[in-house]
């Protein structure tokens, strides 16, 4: 049994996640968890929201409110919506949290230890019609280096390259929008990851597993130059950068979001298991077993999950903060990066609330639609794009129609002949022989589509499989055989109620409720549905003759034309 653990990139607090968000982020690393979790390995998924930073402390304002009154409500709806949307995390942690406090002021004193901190004076942007500096996405304007025109302090959108404020051209405060900025003197901590580089670049050279995607990404920050990175900020929303006595000259500052939002990742795991230690105590050690290789942590494979504009920060940032402590961090194994997902064309936008978002997609479809239809369309080779008519078809055809129609002419037609019970009679034959045959090799590749984190291909694979039952069923066509050959109709329902087992097991990964569903229709469901192992015939004997079934709802309904223009008015289609 292997010990797998898994994170996705923090979702910043301000606001519900758009489908671009989570394709590349929260839903693969859900599918991954579940799959893992499947085959029988001991799995711990982690998650947690980036609390910090200026997008909270701006979305705040933006409504009026204290910023960490208007977290906890935040904290509340992602959780909440990503329980509906399937979800499977063990903790959805937050970085605000005492755990990542004390991991993040305990990480700086050890980098400082190690003289890979020094005190910079710098210039910083500060607004005189808003009285306080402007970091990050306090400031835009112009983008250095590509144009854009609403880039933000800190990285520019458009680009991804990062930033910072000083070199915006046309810079304007993001509060107020008053151009009446001036530069000041500050004092800040630097990490001096430019020592750390030759360290750095052995370790990416060594990992043979990540995805050109994203060795590209880390090499290309590396042979640009790595810069020192400036890791604390004149914000009070944050993690003090004075504490225990130390750094008691910056009192009033807080650590950058980007030095402790990946950090966050061992505090929700502390978290973790801190909510597990029996009676709750804040001194359970059950996270180290994840986290420190001289703990257990060495035979952990640690996969990681996120947009693109995210792997600078893991592949080089977390990263050095880690070796940098000279401490025995468990570092990442394999980091999954993915593309944008776009919208008509265009960015799906939080700011400017463009495109499609969590409660809004679930209040028109459950989960299992959107799962689906994203996975089959993640963007990993390049950006993809969403459209109502795409969704639509893909909806149509792959659920409805294999899916959907397979279960619902199977369990209908078999219910009429023979009652809801397996009927009984019959063998296995030459046609069952091609069936397996076909399947065999594809539940394979299925596998190990997901083992490789490729997850379009692995759909791909999932759809063939149901594609083959459906192909089968026709071939037998237990109706026509009824009136000749009874024994021979028998068989064939029996047959495909339990390729409907094989498929709810096979499926589960990807469309959760759905599974369940089509197991409960037939035997109790586990918590975890097994991933089917060994010989595809056993697995055909599991729905016994004389077993009773019954049958489910329409499992996925068709979307129609009047649908389709519907959202595309209330959502706005072409860009
Ligand atoms: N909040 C960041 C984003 O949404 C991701 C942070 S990933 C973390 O882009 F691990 F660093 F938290
Ligand atoms: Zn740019």
């Amino acid at each position: 049994m292997a010990r797998i653990l898994i994170t996705s990139g923090l979702p910043y607090i301000n606001g519900i996640k758009h489908l671009g968000n989570i394709v590349g982020s929260m839903l693969p690393a859900d599918v991954y968890a579940r799959f893992e979790r499947a085959r029988g390995n001991e799995v711990l998924y982690i998650c947690g929201t980036d609390d910090h930073g200026t997008p909270a402390e701006l979305a705040a304002a933006a409504v009026g409110q204290d910023v960490a009154e208007f977290c906890d409500a935040q904290y509340d709806i992602q959780t909440h919506l990503a329980d509906e949307f399937g979800l499977s995390w063990d903790h959805f942690g937050r970085t605000s949290r005492k755990p990542t406090h004390e991991l993040t002021q305990h990480l700086a004193d050890k980098l400082a230890d190690n003289g890979l901190i020094e005190e910079r004076t710098e210039e910083q942007v500060y607004s005189i019609d808003d009285g306080r500096y402007l970091p990050d996405r306090y400031i835009i304007g112009t983008c250095p280096h590509c144009g854009h025109e609403n880039a933000r302090g800190d990285q520019c959108e458009n680009c991804t390259k990062v930033l910072d404020p000083v070199d915006l051209i046309d810079a304007r405060s993001a509060i107020s929008g008053s151009t009446n900025l001036e530069v000041r003197e500050t004092k800040h901590l630097y990490l001096r990851q430019s020592k750390m580089v030759p360290e750095l670049r052995k370790w990416i050279a060594s990992q043979t597993s990540w995805p050109h995607l994203v060795s590209s990404i880390a090499n290309k920050w590396l042979d640009e130059g790595l810069q020192d990175r400036g890791i604390t900020r004149d914000l009070k929303w944050g993690i003090p950068v004075a504490h225990d006595g130390r750094w008691e000259d910056y009192k009033g500052k807080v650590f950058y979001v980007w030095f402790d939002a990946p950090i966050g990742y061992i505090g929700a795991t502390r978290e973790w298991s801190e909510k597990n230690a029996e009676g709750g105590t804040n001194t359970d050690t059950g996270w180290e077993r994840w986290w420190r290789t001289d703990k257990g942590a060495d035979d952990v494979k640690y996969v990681q999950f996120m947009g693109k504009d995210n792997v600078p920060f893991h592949t080089v940032g977390f990263p050095a903060t880690l070796m940098g402590s000279g401490e025995p961090w468990k570092l990442v194994d394999t980091i999954k990066g993915f593309n944008w997902l776009n919208y008509y064309g265009g960015k799906f936008s939080t700011s400017q609330q463009r495109g499609v978002f969590m409660d809004q997609a679930l209040d028109i479809l459950p989960a299992d639609y959107w799962r689906y239809y994203l996975t089959a369309n993640s963007p990993e080779g390049s950006d993809a794009s969403f459209t109502w008519e795409h969704f639509a078809s893909t909806v149509n055809k792959d659920l409805a129609d294999v899916l959907g129609n397979f279960v619902n002419r199977i369990m209908k037609f078999t219910a009429s002949k023979f009652g809801e019970k397996v009927p009984e009679g019959g063998e296995w034959g030459p046609d069952e022989d091609a069936l397996a045959a076909e399947l065999e090799p594809r539940i394979k590749a299925y596998e190990g589509y997901m083992e490789a984190l490729e997850f379009r291909k692995a759909t791909a694979e999932l759809r063939a499989v149901w594609a083959a039952g459906n192909e089968y069923l026709t071939k037998i066509a237990p109706w026509t055989a009824f009136k000749t050959d009874p024994e021979k109709a028998a068989f064939g329902c029996r047959m495909g109620l339990n390729l409907i087992h094989l498929f709810a097991h096979l499926s589960e990964p990807i469309i959760p409720a759905t599974a369940r569903k089509m197991h409960e229709a037939l035997l109790p469901a586990p918590d975890v549905l097994p991933w089917p192992g060994g010989n595809l015939k056993d697995m055909f004997q599991r729905i016994e003759p004389g077993l009773a079934f019954n049958i489910p709802d329409v499992l996925f309904q068709k979307i129609t034309d009047d649908q389709i223009a519907e959202w595309r008015t209330r959502f706005g289609g072409e860009e």
